[in-house]
Parts: structure tokens; sequence; C-alpha cells
């Protein structure tokens, strides 16, 4: 049944003001490494030193980084309406759980470590290597626990269920570019759900949005907060 819920899909983009670089944007992740390089079973298999480099790197920059404006935003609506504001995000950095918000991580953390032998899952130490052992089966197949391509991302009955019923669908800062999460807001949309883009520029899947606040997140999502609450 339909309620008042409100999912909120974020993407790179709520992160790019915490320092953290956006995959697609110019001089992005993915212009400085090819993905079938460093985010595909593949390329771990081909080159697990390379792989791990990647994501060490990548989960220091994240421990360093601290939540912006948007981030803490996002925390106040959920903390006004607990039950009814779930937050689904491609990110990986943890950056919505240190502004104090739970979310669903689609693509996994970087805080975390998986093993590709048993699935036994383990906080990340802050640096991985490929001869790190399983805790549970003892295996040298430890690899972070990250979605990549070609990969099934994580939660997804949960998601569609929360697609399927709730009020108003809200993507911030992502491209469209990644399915499933692209697919969300036609899927929302759907179920009837009234549908908001916010971003600093046009996406691949603006067209299937009904609104679109342009801006930096760090300005546009603190002021829809606000609107939201106070028309509440
Ligand atoms: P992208 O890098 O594809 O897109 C970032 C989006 O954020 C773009 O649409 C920008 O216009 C927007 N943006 C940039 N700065 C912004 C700001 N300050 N405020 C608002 N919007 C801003 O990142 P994602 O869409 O998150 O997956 O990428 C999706 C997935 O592709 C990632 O989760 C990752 C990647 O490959 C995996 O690694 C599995």
């Amino acid at each position: 049944m339909r309620g008042d819920k409100i999912v909120i899909l974020t993407g790179a983009g709520i992160s790019a003001e915490s320092g953290l670089g956006t995959f697609r944007d110019e001089g992005g992740l993915w212009a400085q490494h090819r993905i079938e390089d460093v985010a595909t079973p593949e390329a771990f298999a081909r080159n697990p030193e390379l792989v791990h480099r990647f994501y060490n790197l990548r989960r220091a920059q994240a421990a360093e980084a601290e939540p912006n404006a948007a981030h803490h935003a996002l925390t106040r609506l959920q903390a006004v309406w607990p039950d009814d504001v779930v937050i689904v995000t491609q990110n990986v950095d943890g950056l919505h759980e240190k502004a104090g918000s739970a979310a669903i991580h689609m693509h996994g953390a970087l805080t975390r470590a998986l093993c590709a032998k048993c699935d036994a899952r383990w906080d990340a130490p802050a640096q991985m290597c490929r001869h790190d052992r399983c805790p549970h089966c003892g295996t040298a197949a430890t690899r972070p626990d990250i979605v990549w391509f070609g990969e099934m991302p994580y939660h997804m009955d949960e998601i569609a269920a929360h697609l399927q019923t709730c009020a108003m669908f809200v993507a911030i800062g992502t491209s469209g570019q990644v399915y499933p999460a692209a697919g969300f807001v036609q899927e929302a949309a759907l179920c009837g759900a009234a549908t908001v883009e916010i971003n600093m520029r046009d996406s691949d899947m603006s067209h299937a949005f009904d609104t679109h606040l342009k801006g930096p997140a760090s300005k546009v999502v603190p002021q829809w907060v606000d609107r939201l609450l106070a028309s509440a």
C-alpha cells in the first residue's frame, strides 16, 4: 500500500563536494582507470594486486572524507520520518553513515571485506592484499566487498519493494548510466510515485523525472529537505 514513503537514490555526485571524485564527470575515476582493469571479477582474477591498490587508495580517501551539507540534510529528514525515508546508495564511501543516516548499500562498502571462496564478510583492514586470508575458511581469496560490473547488486528484492510502495522517488547526483539503479525512476513512476532529480546537470535519465532541481547537492538538497519539512 502506498503511504508517505520517500525513496532517495544517491550517487557519486552527493559526495563530490566532500572531495571524492565521481566516475564519469571530467577527470573522473573512469577517465583515469579502465573499468575492465579494476572493477570486474575478471580484473581481480587477472591482477588482484592492481585491484587491491585501486580500492586501498579509495578506502584511504573515503576514510579522510567528511560528509557535506547534503548528507547531513538527509540525516535530518530521516530523523523526522525514520520509517518512511529510505536511502539507497550506489556509493561505497560510507559518508551517509558518517553523517548519521542509515542507507541500503546496493554496491557494497569499502569498509567491508568478502571471501570469494566462502562468502564470509568482515571489516576490511585499511590495506588489503592478495595474501590476506579469510578469517573463516582460511583461504587467501579475500576481496573488497564491492559489487563489480557483471555482478548482481545487493538487496534488490528489498529495494524493489520500496520502489513499488513509495510516494516519492528522488535521485541525487547520479548519471543514470548504470543499471539497475538507472531504471529505479521508471519502476517507481510506474507504481505512481512522484519523481525528483537533483543534479548539477541533465543525466541520461532526466527525461523520466517529473521535477528537476539543478545545482550542487550541498545547496539544493538542504533546500529541498527544508521545503519538504515545512510542507508536512
Ligand atoms: P557518475 O560519476 O556516473 O555520475 C555522477 C553524477 O553526479 C553526474 O550526473 C554529475 O552531473 C553529478 N554531480 C557531480 N557533482 C555534483 C554535485 N556537486 N551535486 C550534484 N550532482 C553532482 O556516478 P554514479 O551515477 O554514482 O559502480 O555512478 C554509478 C555507478 O557507476 C557507481 O556506483 C559505480 C560506477 O561505476 C560501481 O563501481 C559498481
